[in-house]
């Protein structure tokens, strides 16, 4: 069971997507939880100021640290699990970071929101991670994105483990074409092998069309994998001039 904690000013948000779908299935399976912590619940000023105006000016507002701290104190989680802050400064998101945060049993998230967060709140985080080169508005958005990517690996998220075996990134490679019925729609058809029924021969054509898809698409994904000498030479044939 892995519990999801996350700090947010909009738990709303994060309620309404982990209820439905995949991992709401996930979660009335009781294989994840989620669990929201808003930080205005914790302001000791009876306004329930949760972001203040910045040190040495400049527009917008910043998330004040005290509503955090006591957010994140409050939290029941294992001893050393990690605690995640979503900001466009963080290092990239990516499968490997998901597959390994799989094995926790409690992760906390750490949204930001409005137009930043004090510096002091960044001693809080055992990892930054941002979800792209792109700036949102708040850190839900990544939180989810988190949530899903991280919650679908749990045992018991998805019935068939079977279907994340060939699924794109997972041996480092994106994933070959799929097709189901018809066999022929709109003059487009579905090759052949697929419809073979010869499991050796499909295995063998996806594969080759998982390189073909990277060379074509992410060649910088091919540069980080240790391709066998039968591979290395369909590469090279595909970059033949035709
Ligand atoms: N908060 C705002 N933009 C973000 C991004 N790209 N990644 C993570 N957190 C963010």
């Amino acid at each position: 069971m892995l519990t999801f904690h996350i700090i947010t000013l909009f738990p709303e948000l994060i309620e309404q997507y982990c209820s439905t779908s995949i991992i709401g299935r996930g979660v009335n399976a009781q294989a994840i939880a989620i669990k929201t912590y808003n930080p205005r619940d914790f302001c000791l000023d009876k306004y329930r100021k949760v972001d203040d105006t910045p040190y040495g000016g400049g527009a917008g507002m910043v998330l004040k640290p005290e509503p955090i701290f006591a957010a994140l104190d409050s939290i029941v989680r294992a001893e050393k699990s990690p605690v995640l802050l979503m900001t466009p400064q963080g290092i990239p998101f990516e499968q490997k970071i998901a597959n390994t945060l799989a094995i926790e049993s409690d992760i906390t998230i750490i949204c930001g929101h409005y137009e930043g967060f004090d510096e002091r709140i960044r001693s809080l985080a055992s990892l930054e991670i941002s979800i792209g080169d792109y700036v949102l508005t708040g850190g839900e958005l990544p939180a989810l994105t988190i949530i899903d990517a991280v919650g679908r690996l749990v045992p018991g998220v998805i019935g068939k483990s079977i279907s994340l075996a060939n699924e794109s990134f997972v041996d480092g490679l994106l994933e070959a074409p799929q097709y189901t019925k018809p066999a022929v729609f709109q003059n487009m058809e579905v090759p052949e092998i697929l419809r073979s029924g010869n499991h050796q021969l499909t295995a063998k054509w996806r594969h080759k069309e998982a390189l073909k898809r990277t060379y074509e698409r992410r060649p910088d994904l091919l540069n980080k994998l240790d391709l066998s000498k039968e591979d290395l030479a369909f590469i090279e044939s595909l970059k033949q001039p035709k």
